[in-house]
């Protein structure tokens, strides 16, 4: 089909959209021989410890997906077993021909009750990070991403007012252990998510919201807390300012124990393109991003930017488009996606341009079934990511999500992100077709 076709150079460039995508670039980035990257450019796959470790069941998600009226399709429960298959994990990222790697440290296991830390955990951490180390391949260490322990969620989660000290406390003492091995580090996973999709599709949330909410209040009475609060509470407005003082606090607490380390946040860019004339595009991304590109602008070495998404916004007095659900787990959807691959390009170059810092991709992908999708999209986003490049934007490097089929939440097991596929009985992990096509790029550093 037109629409896949072979995922070699000479075919990308000579497809329908690349004089498009490569128009206005000096020849010498355009040539076919000539589409470089940076020396030193990171290659890499990106994961989070709840959706790949399993048994993470200190986390306020473990609990929430174990109620009977939890929204999440499945447990997370063993998820890839890659808490003890890491291994398995770095040697998948050596056979693709990687040298960079993020994952996340898990706060709830880090820290299983206020104050007192595992240096056990601690210890296993430092083992990974080693290991990524003896093999060249540069640890990325996320200290946040979507759980937290338990008894963090018990206090309130990111609606205590203490939470960004629990949180930098965490980050400090993590950080003293690990720092010497991490190569780079990000503080908070797309912080602002709820609130850019609250800000564009305030009425899309009602439903889901309603049911959250008894989830959580279930949680609490379960708990006996206040209130049970998890980065999907529906309130995420009154979380944002804490949020935004966590990722101060902690970048402050990395960088005082580990101060080599290049830090930063990483957010969630849905790439609001305008959708014709008089489109109010920019005023929403400024509404839906204003506040973080701000803070990553305060507080931050690098900002990780992470795209999936491009929403056409119409003009005034038109209706805005609907939010595509996420993931992209419908056809239509899967279609729309496929036909975006600029979207990572473009805020790329927005996040260069309202924070005027090193750029890293620390998450893009596709979410299909049909690997023969993903082996066609790396390319064409790839060639994207040079443009941006050729214009002068520092890019630190791109970290594919994922690298392996993975818990996506909510949704469960059924979307497919990996460059791996894993077998839930034997947690057998085997490379897709796609793995190769990234390995080529990555290996030769062009296109
Ligand atoms: C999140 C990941 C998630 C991915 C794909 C990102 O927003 O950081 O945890 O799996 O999107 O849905």
């Amino acid at each position: 089909m037109a629409i896949f076709p072979n995922t070699d150079r000479r075919t990308v460039l000579a497809g329908a959209g690349a004089a498009a995508l490569t128009a206005g670039l000096p020849d010498a980035l355009t040539s076919p021989a000539r589409r470089m990257f940076p020396r030193g450019f990171r290659w890499g796959a990106s994961t989070a410890g709840h959706q790949i470790e399993g048994n993470d069941t200190n986390s306020d998600l473990w609990l929430m997906e174990n109620l009977p009226a939890s929204t999440y399709k499945e447990r997370a429960g063993d998820a890839d077993d890659s808490y003890h298959r890491f291994p398995d994990d770095i040697a998948l990222l050596k056979a693709i021909g990687l040298n960079a790697y993020r994952f996340s440290i898990e706060w709830s296991r880090i820290e299983p009750d206020p104050g007192a830390f595992s240096l056990a955990e601690l210890d296993y951490y430092k083992r990974l990070i080693a290991a990524l180390r003896h093999a060249g391949i540069d640890p990325v260490v996320t200290f946040f991403h979507v759980a937290a322990p338990r008894w963090f969620a018990e206090k309130g989660g990111w609606l205590n007012q203490e939470s960004p000290d629990l949180f930098a406390r965490y980050c400090d003492r993590a950080a003293r252990a690990l720092g010497d091995g991490i190569a780079f580090a990000c503080t908070i996973n797309e912080p602002q998510v709820g609130l850019t999709y609250r800000t564009f599709a305030p009425d899309y949330f009602k439903a889901q919201d309603e049911k959250q909410a008894r989830v959580h209040a279930e949680a609490a009475r379960r708990t006996g807390s206040d209130r049970f609060v998890t980065m999907d509470y529906p309130d995420i407005k009154g979380m944002t300012p804490q949020l935004i003082s966590a990722h101060a606090k902690s970048f402050a607490a990395i960088k005082a124990a580990a101060p080599h380390v290049p830090t930063g946040v990483t957010l969630n860019l849905v790439d609001f393109e305008p959708g014709n004339a008089g489109s109010p595009f920019r005023a929403l991304r400024q509404a839906a991003y204003g506040t973080w590109m701000s803070a990553a602008k305060a507080h931050g070495d690098f900002v990780g930017v992470q795209t999936y998404r491009q929403v056409p916004i119409p003009g005034p007095g038109a209706p805005l488009p609907p939010l595509p659900t996420m993931p992209f787990v419908e056809p239509k959807d899967q279609g729309e996606m496929i036909k975006q691959p600029t979207a990572l390009r473009n805020m790329v170059e927005y996040a260069y341009e309202q924070t005027g810092k090193p750029v890293f991709v620390t998450e893009n992908g596709l979410e299909t079934d049909d690997d023969r999708r993903r082996a066609w999209y790396i390319p064409q986003v790839l060639a994207g990511l040079n443009e941006a490049i050729a214009k002068g934007v520092p890019v630190i490097g791109y970290l594919h999500w994922s690298l392996l089929d993975n818990f996506e939440w909510a949704q469960g097991f059924k979307p497919k992100f990996g460059l791996a596929s894993v077998d839930h009985t034997t947690f057998k992990r085997t490379l897709k077709p796609s793995a190769a096509v990234y390995g080529r790029i990555a290996r030769s550093n062009a296109l």
